[in-house]
């Protein structure tokens, strides 16, 4: 049975809507138009990213599970027995059975995502999978601070960051990220990181291009979120999905085109769209190995080991708290 065929999109709350409207007004009065990647992920987002995980064409999925079933005894040898596992971004938790059932004496699991409605159905399926497992969910933004439960006792902790959610940060902010994991998770901690590798773009373009135009689809959902949610105006069919590599930044960008001159009305704020003109929706930093061990190394994490594939597309990075 789907866990998520019958979740219902409950919205977000007063102070979370404000941060939305915020951010969309500020993200569009920009010279440079763009929207925090985060918003993508409402209930249908979710629903979206989970389908583009099941492409051909999405490659970094299907490549780390494969890696993390590979490495699954050295996970578990390296890894301290008897851990919390703080996962962030945990979406469907796909992945998360793999890493938890690696893991010696696990003492519980607190998945962290801010789509909450698809959250609480995810650890909820999750918690029937695994009955034995105290499954604490919280629902938040991990590019701020964000206290772990204070059930959480003097146990280890491990960080699980799959997915290459990391490449999303630019990479400043994912040294931020990785400094505030730090802190959050404490002394002795570990981390486990799964991070996306540079590659031929013919393999590397069409991960966000589709054919089927589910990542379209994807993308283009946050303008109908920003209709549902803030009251928007946007007419999605003038728009058009478009993805770019940055070659000198080293990312993957996807972008809402505007494909005619138009003006877009929100919550009283009126917006000029010229024809050609993009929002820029989201960054994904594909890394070499190296640079990936600076950001984590300025960041207070020791780079103990790390796992690629035959193919060399991707990468797990075990830290260790410096
Ligand atoms: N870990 C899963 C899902 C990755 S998709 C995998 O590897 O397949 C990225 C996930 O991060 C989504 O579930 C999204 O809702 C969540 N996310 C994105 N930005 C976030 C933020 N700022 N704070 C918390 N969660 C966030
Ligand atoms: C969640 N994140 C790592 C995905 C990525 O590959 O950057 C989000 C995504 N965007 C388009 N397709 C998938």
């Amino acid at each position: 049975m789907d866990a998520f065929a019958d979740v219902e999109d409950t919205g977000l709350d007063d102070d979370g809507r404000e941060a939305f409207l915020s951010d969309v007004i500020d993200g569009l009065s920009a010279a440079t138009k763009t929207l925090p990647c985060k918003w993508l992920y409402d209930v249908r987002g979710s629903a979206l990213f989970e389908e583009i995980t099941h492409l051909d064409e999405y490659y970094p999925t299907r490549t780390e599970l494969a890696l993390l079933t590979d490495i699954a005894d050295d996970l578990g040898a390296a890894l301290p027995a008897g851990a919390w596992v703080v996962e962030f971004g945990s979406g469907s938790s796909r992945k998360s059975d793999l890493f938890l059932n690696a893991l010696t004496d696990l003492r519980g699991y607190v998945p962290i995502d801010v789509a909450g409605d698809y959250l609480e159905a995810a650890a909820g399926a999750l918690a029937e999978r695994l009955p034995h497992l105290k499954v604490i969910p919280v629902v938040g933004d991990f590019t701020a601070e964000l206290p772990l439960p204070a059930a959480l006792d003097d146990a280890p902790t491990v960080g699980f960051f799959p997915g290459s959610t990391i490449g999303n940060f630019e990479p400043a902010q994912a040294a931020g990220f990785l400094a505030r994991a730090r802190r959050t998770l404490g002394d002795g901690a570990f981390m486990v990181v799964g991070v996306d590798l540079k590659k031929d773009l013919d393999v590397l373009l069409p991960a966000y291009d589709d054919a089927k135009g589910v990542t379209a689809d994807f993308n283009l959902n946050l303008l109908d979120r920003i209709n549902r949610e803030l009251g928007g105006g946007f007419d999605r069919a003038r728009f058009a999905h478009r993805v770019r590599y940055d070659d000198g930044e080293g990312r993957v960008e996807m972008h809402l085109e505007s494909t005619v001159d138009q003006t877009v009305h929100i919550d009283g704020h009126a917006f000029n769209f010229r024809a050609g003109e993009t929002i820029h929706t989201e960054n994904s930093y594909k890394y070499a190995i190296e640079d990936f061990h600076r950001v984590a190394g300025g960041a207070g994490w020791r780079a103990q080991q790390h796992w690629t594939d035959a193919d060399g597309l991707f990468s797990i990075h075990l830290l260790a708290a410096a």
